[in-house]
């Protein structure tokens, strides 16, 4: 049923089936765990409706568009995406997808959080509070953001296609029923969720697919929201790292309206500047984990890192930083629900 969850071949290590108590969507089910890994994989029984996989439907072009406030306007043909936001569907690299595996650990203490007037705004723009919604988490990594959305009094479920970033929040969130699967093929079933997130992980879709998925699985007045931290070149430091860093790393828009065009559902955005305080060092491991150095050639990385920190470092001469984001939160509902 959630082909994708069984086990790989060649997994080696010890298995065992438990049933599953804890989460919520599916009143019952199993879970496998798989201590090495500290994943719990969850597999419903009995239950087809309440869990089958994907009969992706494709968009319904007999919607009408909606238009609000602070929504884009969609319409069917619209032309090409801009070249910054086309550039963002990165679902074809699975293996810079997944590279995050590979320094799981150092992605959980380096990486920045979220601040709570993102939850706010995702809150508002939602129309519902987090406290008591049923939340799946996609892409949730390490577990950054599933436990900020924990901590909101949401129901969350985390989904994660990486075996390393998964038995992290496994460690980390152990209370949190989590699935390996991933947003291209949701192992829900419709109308599981009032809220979708992906946290800094939507970009690894493939929008053709995970929009589709992603309105399945909400229930009719739920709403998937997007985000992502970016770096605000607006500060100058920032802005100077960037031209350092530019062979190198690809920045994205902070908002991704324009990507649901082709969909019936109506988009709100907002946008919220934040910054954190953090040892010059902290930086340095937090730039480590972004993709396009962790599947880089070590040698080079770390050149390109150390040369990086050495500018820091004479820049902030105590060691410490402000770190600036502009955190770009894309919130998306079907059109064809009431407001
Ligand atoms: C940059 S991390 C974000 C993790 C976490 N949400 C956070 O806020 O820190 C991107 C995550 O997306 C996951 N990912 C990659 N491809 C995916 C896909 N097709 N569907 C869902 N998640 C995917 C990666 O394994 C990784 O854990």
């Amino acid at each position: 049923m959630v082909s994708q969850n069984r086990p790989q071949a060649g997994d080696a290590d010890p298995i065992s089936w438990q049933p599953c108590h804890r989460v919520r969507p599916f009143a019952r089910g199993w879970t496998l765990h798989r201590p090495r890994l500290g994943i719990v994989i969850v597999i419903a029984t009995g239950m087809a409706s309440h869990c089958a996989p994907s009969s992706t439907p494709g968009p319904d072009q007999s919607q009408s568009h909606a238009l609000d406030a602070d929504s884009a306007v969609h319409r069917w043909q619209l032309p090409p995406l801009p070249g910054k936001i086309a550039g963002m569907a990165s679902h074809a690299n699975q293996p810079r997808a997944l590279s995050f595996d590979t320094v799981a650990t150092q992605y959980a203490a380096a990486r920045p959080g979220y601040p709570p007037a993102l939850f706010d705004a995702v809150e508002e723009l939602a129309g519902r509070a987090l406290a008591d919604a049923d939340v799946l988490d996609c892409g949730a990594g390490t577990g950054i953001a599933t436990r900020l959305l924990r901590e909101r009094g949401a129901r969350v479920v985390a989904l994660e296609p990486g075996a390393g970033m998964a038995a992290e929040l496994r460690r980390a969130e152990p209370e949190v029923p989590l699935v390996r699967g991933e947003g291209n093929r949701l192992p829900f079933a419709a109308g599981s969720f009032d809220v979708i997130t992906y946290a800094q992980a939507w970009h690894w879709t493939d929008p053709a697919r995970s929009v589709p998925e992603a309105l399945r699985v909400l229930r009719p007045h739920g709403v998937l929201a997007l985000w992502w931290n970016q770096a605000d070149v607006r500060v100058a430091w920032v802005a100077a790292e960037e031209d350092r860093l530019a062979p190198f790393t690809r920045g994205f828009p902070t908002t991704v309206a324009e990507l649901f065009a082709p969909f019936p559902v109506r988009v709100s955005t907002r946008e919220i500047t934040w910054s954190r305080r953090i040892t010059v060092e902290e930086h340095t491991r937090n730039l480590g984990t972004h993709s396009h150095f962790v599947i880089m050639d070590p040698v080079e990385r770390a050149e390109l890192l150390d040369a990086n920190h050495t500018a820091l470092a004479r820049l902030f001469p105590d060691g410490e930083l402000d770190e600036p984001y502009r955190c770009g939160l894309t919130v998306v509902r079907s059109a064809t629900t009431q407001a």
